[in-house]
C-alpha cells in the first residue's frame, strides 16, 4: 500500500519525503512504517498555516504555479504532496533562487524561473496552463499579480490561493480593512471568492484567499 502524502500526528503536520529523509530548512523529521516524512511548520510556511486553522482545505492537485517561490521552503511541501506533476516556481530574487535551483536538482517535479511575476509574459514559453495558482509575495498590488498571472496561466475551473500580507499593501490600514477591499478587487477582476482565512496567530496580519477563476 502507498504511504499517504500528508499527514497529521500530535497536531503537527508532515508530508513524505521525496527525498527520503533529508532536511530542507532544518524541519525535524520523523519516520512511520519505513517512510521518512518532514515536518510542516506553520510558522514557516503559510500553506501549513492555512492547514492548521482549516483540517479539511483541499490540498493542490495538478500542475503549479508558484510566485514568490522564495528558497523553496513551502515549494519542498509542495513537491513531496504531487510527486507526478510539476511545480513552476518563480522567483526575483537571486540569493533565494540559487537554493531553490538546488533544490530543484534533487527533486525532479520543480522548474524553477527566475523572473518577476509582475511581467507573466516572460515566463508563459515555460508554464502551461496550470490546475493551481499559489501566490506568496510581499508586494503592493498582490491582487494585479495574482489576476494578470490567473489571466494566462490558470486553467477553467482551477483553484488559486492567495497568501496576502496586509501589511505590505498598507502598513497604516487595519488588517480586516485590507482584506475586505482585496476581496472585492479580486471580485471585481472576475475572481469568485470561496474563502477567506485569517491565518494568524502562526502568520500575523496575513489572509489566505481560496478563489476560482472564471475564465
Ligand atoms: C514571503 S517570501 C515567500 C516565502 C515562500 N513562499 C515560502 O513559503 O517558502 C516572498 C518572496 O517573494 C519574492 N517576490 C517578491 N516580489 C516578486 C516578484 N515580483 N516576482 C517574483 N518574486 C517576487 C521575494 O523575493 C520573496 O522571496
Amino acid at each position: 500500500m502507498e504511504a499517504e502524502r500528508c499527514i497529521v500526528r500530535n497536531g503537527r503536520i508532515y508530508t513524505l519525503d521525496l527525498e527520503g529523509g533529508r532536511s530542507v530548512y532544518g524541519e525535524p523529521l520523523i519516520e512511520i512504517d519505513h517512510a521518512v516524512y518532514r515536518e510542516w511548520i506553520p510558522w514557516r510556511s503559510k500553506m501549513a498555516a492555512l492547514l492548521k486553522k482549516e483540517g479539511n482545505a483541499p490540498l493542490p492537485e495538478g500542475d503549479l504555479l508558484y510566485l514568490g517561490a522564495a528558497q523553496g521552503t513551502t515549494v519542498s511541501h509542495l513537491s513531496d504532496l504531487l510527486p507526478d506533476d510539476t511545480i513552476y516556481a518563480v522567483e526575483f530574487s537571486r540569493t533565494p533562487f540559487r537554493k531553490l535551483t538546488a533544490l530543484s536538482k534533487r527533486r525532479g517535479n520543480i522548474i524553477p524561473i527566475l523572473a518577476d511575476a509582475f511581467h507573466p509574459e516572460t515566463y508563459r514559453m515555460i508554464v502551461p496552463d496550470v490546475e493551481y495558482l499559489y501566490q506568496d509575495v510581499s508586494q503592493k498590488d498582490q491582487v494585479g499579480m495574482l489576476l494578470r498571472n490567473a489571466d494566462i496561466f490558470l486553467r477553467k475551473g482551477g483553484t488559486a490561493c492567495l497568501m496576502l500580507k496586509a501589511r505590505s499593501v498598507d502598513v497604516t490600514s487595519d488588517p480586516a480593512r485590507i482584506f475586505g477591499k482585496v476581496r472585492a478587487e479580486l471580485e471585481r477582476g472576475g475572481m469568485k471568492v470561496k474563502r477567506m482565512i485569517d491565518l494568524s496567530p502562526f502568520q500575523v496580519d496575513h489572509a489566505a484567499f481560496i478563489v476560482t477563476g472564471t475564465r
